[in-house]
């Protein structure tokens, strides 16, 4: 039997990973991405046999002609990765976010509705924003402290004080986004659910920690920190700490993530389910960023008390559930993570200059 796949935003850092991995697995693969210059400073190298359709998922007319595309892909799996991600820059923009993320997600179950396409499976990249400041422990009961105020942080007050906070696992931990990126990526899970429930259409949900790795933007100044401390770090720049550098991040490579969504294609589930998906453990943004100042022999990091509103202060993924539902792991460590993203960053760059 054929088997086709259908991927919004798959020109991007997670998508080309994704098909490179899986595309042997399908007859046909169609793409659209709109090919953000924001995230794609030269043309994408796309795997042989994939369809690019360059459109914005937000405009209708981009759908027009793929509603025809989409009725002839029998046996579809649909992976929606088309997104606006810059948390911080959220904020500033929120149009921007709400339109690619959320209209461009009824644009989706629009076409396939009018397509008339009931997909095998849809598979849903969101986000650990969806839990904002997440779930904390005060006096041994659950407590959501919510968004820092400006207050808060203007007086250094980083963390609810005495309390402890919660890995992030579905079951167990509401969402409660501090972004507009957060809000548009749980609005995203929600238009999904209702529209795959009415339709009978199992969705699964894979809310992804902080994604690095090979092939990630280096242009993109909004997201992925690790790149971004590479190229200070190469410039013999110490990389400047948020906060007091204690922020916790769950760091997940994407060959991880990839396998992931591999998985989620693969089993037999039929309601909608969410997953969290990341490396199961956290390091501080000190940790990482020590590991690559001392990598290329740049000035130790530099705590500077600075904070952006719409940055959490801890996140990492509880992956037990994940990990039972998928039959799945993540099984690169951050150090082997680290130098593989490293090597990939000077060998795109050039070779750092010789620090003096
Ligand atoms: N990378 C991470 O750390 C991370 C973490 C959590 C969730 N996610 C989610 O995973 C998905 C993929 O992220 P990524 O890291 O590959 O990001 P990316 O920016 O590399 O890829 C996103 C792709 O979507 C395209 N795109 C953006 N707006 C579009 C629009 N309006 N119409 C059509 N295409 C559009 C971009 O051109 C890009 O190719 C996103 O939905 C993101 O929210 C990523």
């Amino acid at each position: 039997m054929q088997r086709t796949l259908f991927a919004t935003g798959g020109a991007g850092f997670i998508g080309s990973e994704f098909l490179r991995q899986a595309i042997d697995g399908y007859d046909r693969v169609v793409v659209v991405d709109s090919l953000l210059p924001q995230v794609h400073a030269t043309p994408p190298i796309m795997p042989d046999g994939v369809e690019l359709v360059v459109g914005d998922v937000a405009e209708e007319s981009t759908w027009a002609p793929l509603v025809e595309v989409l009725r002839a892909l029998p046996d579809l799996d649909v992976l929606h990765l088309a997104a606006e991600t810059g948390t911080g820059q959220s904020l500033t923009e929120p149009s921007r976010h709400a339109l690619a993320n959320v209209v461009g997600t009824t644009r989706l179950t629009e076409a396939l509705d009018g397509a008339g396409v009931r997909p095998r499976r849809v598979v849903l990249a969101s986000s650990r924003a969806v839990y904002g400041e997440g779930a904390w422990v005060l006096h041994g009961e659950m407590r959501y402290p919510g968004q820092r105020s400006a207050a808060q942080l203007e007086r250094s007050e980083w963390d609810p004080p005495g309390a402890e906070p919660v890995a992030m696992r579905a079951d167990q931990v509401m969402p409660n986004p501090v972004s507009a990126y957060g809000a548009t990526k749980l609005a995203q899970e929600h238009l999904l659910a209702a529209w795959a429930v009415a339709h009978e259409v199992p969705l699964t949900v894979l809310r992804l920690q902080n994604v690095y790795g090979a092939g990630q933007s280096l242009t993109n100044s909004y997201t992925g920190i690790l790149p971004l401390f590479c190229r200070m770090a190469r410039e013999g720049k110490a990389i400047p700490l948020y906060e007091d550098g204690l922020v916790r991040r769950d760091f997940v490579h994407v060959n991880d993530v990839v396998s992931a969504i591999r998985r989620a294609f693969e089993i037999d589930r039929q309601e909608v389910q969410t997953l969290d998906v990341g490396s199961g453990t956290y390091q501080t943004v000190r940790e990482v960023a020590d590991h690559i100042a001392r990598a290329y022999g740049a000035p130790p990091p530099v705590v500077t008390g600075a904070f952006r509103h719409g940055d959490v202060r801890h996140a990492w993924a509880d992956t037990s559930v994940t990990e039972a539902e998928l039959g799945w792991r993540p099984l690169v460590s951050i150090d082997v993570g680290l130098g593989e993203l490293i090597a990939w960053v000077d060998g795109t760059l050039g070779e750092p200059a010789p620090s003096v």
